[in-house]
């Protein structure tokens, strides 16, 4: 009964006619960033305050705008009363840098990631990653958009102004209670906001606008399209741009996912149109269907009733207002060089299997595991050679949709069930919905970063999952391009790659405090670059302003002078 009360209201709210102006996240531009990650009280509700957490405001985080090439700094504050990570989502980072559950932040501490953007030009983002309080932390509030810019991109006929023709919009679903506090975690996700407005409405100029769609939900998937059924122009995927425009009128969306989007609301100035979730359209056997297990007798714990699962909705509304100058009014034709791996160059597959913990009716409220085990902090599952071309190939043995999504690389899908990817999955993915009694296969390469001391993640995107041990944890090791050399004894250091491009990793096994300072000679003995390693952070040389050629590279331990050759491409 109280079920069905609570349910009325949701209901009620969630398809109310009043429309909120959505807010849009504020940017942040340049190489040094400080997000400091709060406590804070927002307004879902007029009038109703509800606990959140958010990065330099009270929900959400700003839009981080960088360039491909680079080097960037961040300092991450933390000013939570808990520990958690921040993980860039999507990016090619050291495993230092990733912002894995090993790379905690105590309350009141900071952490000062620093790396060179080698991403191509596309939509990413950041949220916690502390193992067993991802949801909690991403539910409360913590999520932010990483746009990275390349000059392939530039160079094309795209709307990209921030907030005038370019629009992130991250779709989310929360719990709230009767004192509209969040909820974590639930399978009564009854609320859906859009950059946490609920009822969104957006003003677009009449012409092609960019929308960057991020599924930021704990679970549920969305089956995107538009009120009017129309044809919309998918361009980018969760690495990038795609080689052509994609023309559909459905894109499915499951947690973790970005896809970039073009529509065009050319002469539409005056009119309105939703932006929309078929999920009447999908097969049983995905959260946001009318039954999310395979089999009817399978049942999650307080999933229904709810008005998003297995109906048509609205996720957000858009009115077209007046075409501003410099308007972008034509789909380009092509986009950008997406260079698919091909299959032949993998030197190995790896099987991994999804399973349910439990079987029965109530195998669908977990746990999941990934070859038949469960996380371990302590357990490295992979050990992977740099340089690695690889197939993973994943079959989901559990009655529920997972989307599997992997750190450090972008991949390529082979095929589902031996089928190859739809146009919409043919670019680069870090996520990949795989469906009951699929098996889904992909290729990557573990490309430039060894060595680190943390590992890598892959899991299931689906938070509660995750939380709850649907993770594993791979290291990268170097093999032929990474040396390894005795310091002060009985320390091993590592400096890779080599040769480099960027930047050179130094990692010392036990202990990051024994190196102090750095130089770098060209082998004429002139120094062309120097400094200090500081305590906390990671160790790390930006040779980006630098020459081509061969260097010789020296340390100074308490005891010791290390010296070893490099080479910068
Ligand atoms: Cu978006 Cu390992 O996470
Ligand atoms: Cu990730
Ligand atoms: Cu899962």
């Amino acid at each position: 009964m109280r079920t069905q009360i609570l349910f009325c209201l949701f209901f009620t709210l969630t398809f109310a006619n009043a429309q909120n102006q959505i807010t849009i996240p504020d940017t942040l531009n340049g190489t040094v960033f400080n997000l400091n990650l709060q406590n804070g009280t927002y307004q879902f509700y007029a009038g109703q305050n509800t606990q959140t957490m958010g990065v330099n405001g009270a929900i959400l985080g700003p839009t981080l705008i960088v360039n491909k090439g680079d080097f960037i700094d961040i300092t991450v504050n933390n000013h939570l009363e808990d520990t958690t990570t921040i993980h860039w989502h999507g990016m090619h980072v050291s495993a230092a840098n990733d912002g894995g559950p090993h790379t905690t932040i105590a309350p009141g501490a900071s952490w000062n990631p620093r790396f060179t953007v080698l991403d191509k030009a596309g939509t990413y983002w950041y949220h916690p990653h502390l193992h067993e309080k991802t949801n909690l932390h991403v539910s409360k509030g913590i999520a932010g958009f990483i746009i990275v810019r390349d000059s392939e991109e530039a160079a094309l006929e795209l709307p990209r102004t921030y907030g005038v023709d370019d629009f992130p919009l991250v779709i989310q679903t929360k719990t709230f209670d009767a004192n509209k506090k969040i909820v974590v975690p639930s399978n009564a996700d009854t609320v859906l906001i859009v950059n946490a407005t609920i009822d969104a409405a957006l003003n677009v100029p009449a012409q092609v606008v960019r929308l960057r769609l991020l599924n930021g939900s704990s679970q549920r998937n969305f089956n995107i399209g538009l009120s009017d059924n129309r044809t919309f122009y998918q361009i980018g995927s969760d690495g990038g741009l795609l080689s052509v425009p994609n023309a559909v009128e459905r894109l499915r969306l499951t947690p973790g996912e970005r896809a970039e989007i073009l529509l065009d609301f050319s002469n539409m100035q005056g009119q309105t149109l939703s932006l929309m979730s078929y999920a009447a359209e999908f097969a049983n056997g995905i959260y946001g269907a009318t039954n999310p297990g395979m089999g009817m007798m399978m049942s999650l714990n307080n999933y229904n009733p709810n008005p998003m699962n297995g109906t048509n909705f609205p996720i957000m509304q858009f009115i077209v207002t007046e075409k501003i100058a410099n308007a972008i009014t034509e789909i380009p034709t092509t986009l950008a060089t997406v260079s698919p791996i091909p299959e032949s160059a993998a030197v190995i597959t790896r099987n991994l299997s999804l399973t349910a913990a439990s079987m029965g009716p109530n195998s669908l409220n977990g746990k999941f595991l990934i070859n038949n085990a469960s996380f371990d902090m302590d357990v490295i599952n992979y050990t992977i050679p740099l340089d690695n071309v690889e197939i993973w190939s994943i079959t989901n043995l559990s009655p529920i949709a997972h989307p599997f999504h992997i750190h450090d690389v972008q991949f390529f899908i082979l095929d589902r069930n031996g089928r190859a990817p739809v146009a919409a999955e043919q670019g680069r993915k870090d996520v990949v919905l795989i469906h009951p009694m699929e098996t889904v296969r992909f290729i990557t390469k573990f490309a430039d970063f060894a060595d680190d001391p943390v590992p890598y993640m892959y899991h299931c995107h689906m938070l509660t999952h995750e939380d709850d041990g649907m993770m594993g944890q791979f290291k990268v090791v170097s093999t032929t391009n990474v040396v390894e050399n005795k310091i002060d004894g009985n320390e091993t250091i590592a400096v890779y790659p080599n040769p480099a491009t960027s930047i050179i990793n130094i990692s010392v096994r036990q202990s990051r405090t024994k190196l102090k300072h750095y130089k770098l000679y060209d082998t004429r003995g002139r120094t062309v670059l120097e400094g200090d390693f500081s305590e906390n952070s990671d160790l790390v040389i930006d040779l980006k302003n630098i020459a081509s050629g061969i260097y010789i590279l020296e340390f100074n331990s308490e005891k010791q002078r290390f010296i070893k050759k490099i080479t910068k491409l």
